[in-house]
């Protein structure tokens, strides 16, 4: 806490990426004082520059795998890049940034005595024996595969905080997120909502890998960004892990159709191969959240795909 404005110093790494740039927004506009960490990997100054004139946001280069010591309360720990074109673009990359940067930022929380809050992801779960998933269901997850840079280096962060914890009394909370989407995310990373959209705003053929009938669950940043703060100041000793998602299923061939008639595009659906690992199915049991948080998705699809249509068609 600043002593003179009592304002939380909060860090955001990854802050100027899809999901952290709205956080960073979110913190910002209630008087934290805010650092957004980012090696602009996948991130862009774009996402944040509306926050550059703010006395109370400030913008550090620096790559989560070197250390570096900030006097902060707390920690949200998002660096590592989410889809899966820049997570396979250099996979060692990709585990380092998971495993060095959650050692990086334990070692500088326990430093400080931050509380510090771990951006997981529903991909510990991997391809699950158990629909929907609950934070028991421990994963089914390959270790070899071309996903396993990410699910596995996020599985291994998760470990490293649960042992941060354990023996160093370390302050952590532990998020599982599921798809999310909105506003800010990169045209170009090949994850479905932004995929669809810009697909349909171009014109361009729907592209559906598989037959269409896998599933996923869609949660719009807003929401999520909500019930990431509400676990930042969760009660002492609640740690998560929890899930943070939207349970509302749907088939990729109904999102694809959603998003053909939001736009009134004249795009067609066509289908290709299913790549190795893709789980063909994904919820969230949320019950967790809201016994704890008191947190549920408030945002319906077609709310937030207006929205997120409405951002792309500005940027394509
Ligand atoms: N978007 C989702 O649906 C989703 C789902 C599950 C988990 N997550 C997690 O949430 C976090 C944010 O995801 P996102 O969707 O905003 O992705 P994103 O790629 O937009 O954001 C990640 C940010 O981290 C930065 N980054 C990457 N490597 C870094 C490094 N070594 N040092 C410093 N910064 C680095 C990137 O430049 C980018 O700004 C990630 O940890 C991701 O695994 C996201």
């Amino acid at each position: 806490m600043n002593n003179l404005t009592g304002m939380k110093r909060i860090l955001v790494t990854g802050g100027a990426g899809f999901i952290g740039s709205h956080l960073c927004k979110r913190l910002v506009e209630e008087g934290n004082d805010v650092i957004c960490l980012d090696n602009f990997f996948t991130g862009s100054k774009r996402n944040i520059e509306n926050l550059l004139d703010y006395h109370n946001f400030e913008l550090i280069r620096h790559d989560v795998t070197e250390p570096i010591l900030l006097e902060v309360d707390q920690i949200y720990n998002l660096a590592c890049p989410a889809s899966p074109v820049h997570y396979q673009y250099n996979p060692v990359k990709t585990i380092k940034t998971s495993v060095m940067g959650a050692i990086n930022m334990l070692g500088m929380a326990k430093r400080v005595k931050a509380r510090i809050l771990q951006a997981s992801t529903s991909e510990v779960y991997g391809n699950p024996a158990v629909h929907p998933q609950p934070e028991e269901y421990w994963g089914n997850v390959n270790p070899i595969g071309i996903r396993s840079c990410y699910d596995e280096g996020k599985r291994v962060a998760e470990t490293l905080f649960f042992d941060y914890h354990r023996q160093n009394g370390v302050d952590i909370k532990v998020i599982r997120i599921f798809n999310t989407y909105g506003p800010n995310m990169n045209a170009n990373d090949g994850r479905v909502v932004s995929n669809f959209i810009v697909q349909a705003l171009k014109g361009d053929d729907i592209t559906i890998y598989g037959d269409g009938t896998q599933t996923r669950s869609f949660c719009y940043v807003d929401d999520l960004v909500e019930g990431m703060i509400r676990m930042m100041n969760s009660r002492d000793g609640f740690t998560g892990p929890v899930n943070l998602g939207n349970p509302g299923e749907f088939t990729m061939l109904e999102l694809a159709e959603k998003v053909i008639k939001l736009t009134g595009s004249k795009s067609k659906i066509v289908y290709k191969e299913l790549p190795a690992d893709d789980p063909t199915q994904r919820k969230p049991v949320i019950d967790l959240a809201k016994k704890e948080l008191e947190w549920e998705p408030t945002i319906p699809l077609d709310k937030g795909l207006e929205r997120t249509i409405e951002y792309f068609r500005s940027v394509v």
